[in-house]
């Protein structure tokens, strides 16, 4: 089939390459001129594991092309919208003009029996809001949102969990639904469930699996701090807990707490959407699990002053991370930076460290100290925080090599990751979040 991805950020760059990777002919359109450029040649404009290889076979190979002029897409069988819906300055609603800008630019080049769909998270109302446009076209919208993780984006587009497509009723959605089944036809031979759905349900099934994440990670995080005034250990409370089927042990990680390009803006949004729909009440408790989540971050930089006696005035603290999670180098709404900026602001001489992440983390706050070499950062450092459980930390970090490096011994593990056991036995003063 013949598919234009309008938007190549995270989301459209991995799904123009995956559907070009089974089949498709694609074209990927974005305003940004550099973006469209590297594209273009093969490279990736993001850090995400196995896109490189996928853009160089599918470029290479004539599958997938790239343009800033969406005029190219005319041709195209289905438009899929992939741009995106951050936090709106100042509020904590979505902002949609990168929606409604792909849409109207894209008006013109509709025609009978193409269909549109429509991928960025959005507020539930807003395909049936964009829908009436599409259909004067003769074109079909449907929204079909997309579950990806970074550093797993490239796996889940070519093999998701679901997929669902919210259509109009009648013959119109029905066919769309049908077109969609032939773009997606690897994922459903392999037996990926496909589900088809109204508008309302498709945009509510993204924003409330995000809202889950969410309350999940903040639940395990609340008990962290019970479990810091009782004793407790929150590590093994996840565990036992984990082992109940209905529960299950994912995204019972406790630490400094969740962050990235959307679990936090959509939390906001989503409860942004409920106050307009008059129904504050009925999701209130998200307002609870964002302020949860920005607690930890304060509570890892409390562990370090309650190692300092108090004060990190002129101490020197390596922070080994500054991505919102491994495998990634986004440092939107990170939780390590922010550890890390709150550390500088109390006056520690900050060396941050990261893998793939330096270059975002410095353009976003250049008044911290950076090295992309750990052991640079871990050299005389008072204290170590980890914030990112990069596998150079978790796994590849032996306490007696970082002793030999390090001035003091203390160690504040923010996603839990170590063996407290073993850093003590080495030596350490070792503090977790939610733990003896
Ligand atoms: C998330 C959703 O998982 C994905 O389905 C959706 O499409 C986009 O948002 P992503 O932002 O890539 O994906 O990251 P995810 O793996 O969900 O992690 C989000 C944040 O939660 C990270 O900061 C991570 O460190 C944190 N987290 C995750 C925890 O603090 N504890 C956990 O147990 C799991």
């Amino acid at each position: 089939m013949r598919i234009s991805v309008i938007g190549c950020g995270y989301l459209g760059a991995v799904h123009a390459a995956a559907m070009a990777s089974i089949g498709h002919e694609v074209i990927g359109i974005d305003v940004d001129v550099r973006k469209i450029e590297a594209l273009a040649q093969g490279r990736a404009p993001i850090f995400e594991p196995g896109l490189p290889e996928l853009l160089v076979d599918t470029v290479g190979s004539g599958a997938l092309r790239f343009s800033t002029d969406i005029a190219d897409a005319a041709r195209c069988d289905v438009h899929f919208v992939t741009v995106g819906t951050p936090q709106l300055p100042g509020a904590h609603g979505a902002d949609l003009r990168f929606v409604q800008a792909a849409f109207a630019s894209l008006r013109p080049h509709l025609r009978d029996g193409v269909v549109v769909a429509g991928k960025s998270t959005v507020p539930v109302g807003t395909a049936a809001d964009l829908a009436g446009a599409v259909r004067e076209t003769g074109s079909t919208l449907v929204w079909n949102p997309e579950f990806l993780r970074e550093g797993w984006a490239v796996q889940d587009t070519v093999a998701p969990d679901r997929i669902v497509v919210g259509v109009p009723p009648g013959a119109a959605g029905e066919g769309a639904a049908d077109v969609l089944r032939g773009v997606y036809h690897t994922a459903l031979a392999a037996g990926t469930p496909y589900i088809v759905t109204d508008y309302a349900t498709a945009e509510l099934v993204k924003v409330s699996a995000n809202a889950f994440l969410a309350t999940k990670i903040s639940f395990i995080n609340a008990m962290a701090e019970i479990a810091e005034a009782t004793g407790a250990d929150v590590t093994q409370l996840a565990d036992a807990l984990g082992h109940d089927t209905r529960i299950g042990r994912r995204f019972l990680g406790a630490g400094i707490g969740f962050g990235g390009g959307c679990l936090p803006k959509d939390i906001r949004a989503f409860a942004a959407r409920a106050e307009e729909l008059g129904l504050r009440d009925s999701v209130a408790f998200l307002r609870e699990v964002d302020a949860i989540n920005l607690r930890r971050r304060e509570r890892a930089v409390q562990l370090v002053l309650e190692e300092t006696g108090g004060s990190v005035v002129g101490r020197r603290v390596a922070v080994l991370g500054a991505a919102f999670k491994p495998h990634s180098d986004d440092v939107r709404d990170s939780p390590a930076l922010d550890v890390a900026v709150r550390l500088h602001g109390l006056g520690a001489r900050v060396i941050v460290t990261d893998p793939q992440a330096v270059p975002n983390a410095r353009a976003l706050h250049p008044q911290l100290a950076y090295t992309t070499d750990r052991d640079e950062a871990l050299r005389d450092a008072d204290v170590v925080v980890v914030v990112t459980e990069w596998d150079e930390y978790r796994r590849q970090m032996s306490p007696e090599d970082v002793a030999a490096l390090t001035g003091g011994r203390i160690i504040v593990d923010g996603r839990n990751c170590l063996d407290a056991a073993r850093w003590r036995a080495a030596g350490w003063r070792y503090r977790g979040l939610g733990r003896p």
